[in-house]
């Protein structure tokens, strides 16, 4: 049966969280002489020269409005790569521990274990990129604290099959960490839902993406209290930094441009994909619940080479298992999508 205590490293058990300033005293006050900040203020137009909000309670409370769940289930991270590397720091011990990640996947499960010194049991997606659910129960054993499930998934672009994510739910004993930074772009449901029901998931949305925020670093966890809790004192202590709080709390104001654009993307998207069809060293377009698309080539890494003289970037995947001879595109703006399919006209 789950239990969080089963799961939780000793010393994270034991863990005195440091205790900020802007911790211990919270309220109205006119002198701050608590933190050894320059009072004068900062060499900017605005004034930075004060810690920010350890907790970042004003985003999370317009986070609470957009999500509909309560502030004590959301977690604010510097981008989501802080709360996947978190959750190493939280429940697994270096050199005996290990997760399950299921390639081809977002690459930072991976470098994130490896910098833990944690083990990762990979079990390959099928051909349809989907679950392999009988070979993740046979690599499950007693040590495996973490699983880790992409969807919309990066680099493939398809979502993963819904029961079968509830499948893990119900039969491990380890988080499930659902990582949806892509699922403003899909038509799935968010796993947000399913929060009262499975204790044991953890739910990871960013604002890099169809937020249009990657250059400010602001990322989400959403899990139970407890789960929350602990990420909370493993955090270091001002981990948002107060630019980025501001900034994004601004942009939680602007549902309605980020929704015009994630239509305008699926738009680009479907028309990128009718073009790269009738292009011959195309041989397959994945389905995309993304803001990028898969696309399997001839020779990916000689249209890659070509992409990079002509001046355009796209990412090579053709290394990476499953995804031989394939490019991950991003959906541009239609200017630059006009741009990429016009050069790949001529590729010879
Ligand atoms: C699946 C997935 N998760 C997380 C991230 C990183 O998100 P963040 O910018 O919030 O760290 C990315 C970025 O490419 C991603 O593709």
């Amino acid at each position: 049966m789950y239990d969080i205590n089963n799961l939780l490293r000793q010393n994270i058990k034991n863990l005195t969280p440091y205790s900020s300033a802007r911790d211990e005293f919270q309220g109205e006050a006119s002198v701050f002489l608590d933190a050894n900040e320059n009072a004068f203020g900062s060499p900017l137009p605005a004034a930075y020269n004060r810690y920010p909000d350890p907790m970042q309670h004003a985003i999370k409370l317009r986070l609470k409005d957009i999500k509909g769940l309560p502030v004590r289930n959301i977690f604010v991270g510097n981008g989501s790569d802080e709360a996947i590397d978190i959750l190493f720091r939280s429940f697994c011990n270096p050199g005996v521990d290990n997760v399950i990640i299921v390639p081809p996947t977002y690459g930072m499960y991976q470098v994130s274990a490896n910098i833990n010194d944690v083990e990762t049991k990979k079990v390959l997606l099928t051909d349809e990129y989907q679950l392999n659910l009988e070979g993740i129960a046979e690599a499950i054993n007693e040590r495996t604290k973490l699983i880790f499930i992409c969807s919309p998934n990066n680099p493939t672009g398809n979502s993963i099959n819904r029961e079968d994510i509830e499948t893990l739910l119900a039969n491990f004993n380890g988080l499930v960490v659902v990582d949806e930074a892509y699922i403003n772009f899909s038509r799935q449901k968010s796993f947000i839902q399913e929060l009262t029901e499975y204790a044991n998931l953890v739910v990871m949305q960013t604002l890099s993406k169809a937020w249009g925020l990657a250059g400010l670093r602001v990322g989400m966890a959403f899990a139970s209290e407890e789960i929350i809790e602990v990420m909370n004192r493993v955090k270091p202590p001002y981990n948002v930094n107060e630019a980025s709080q501001q900034l994004a709390l601004q942009a939680l104001q602007n549902v309605q441009q980020v929704n015009d654009w994630i239509k305008e993307t699926l738009i680009q998207r479907d028309k990128l994909v009718i073009t790269l069809k009738t292009m011959d060293f195309v041989l397959d377009i994945y389905p995309s619940d993304a803001n990028f698309v898969l696309v399997k080539t001839t020779n990916a890494t000689g249209i890659y080479n070509y992409l990079v003289e002509k001046g355009i970037i796209v990412r090579n995947r053709t290394n990476v298992e499953l995804c031989e001879g394939c490019l991950r595109i991003t959906v541009g703006t239609p200017e630059e999508n006009k741009t990429l399919l016009s050069t790949l006209q001529q590729y010879k």
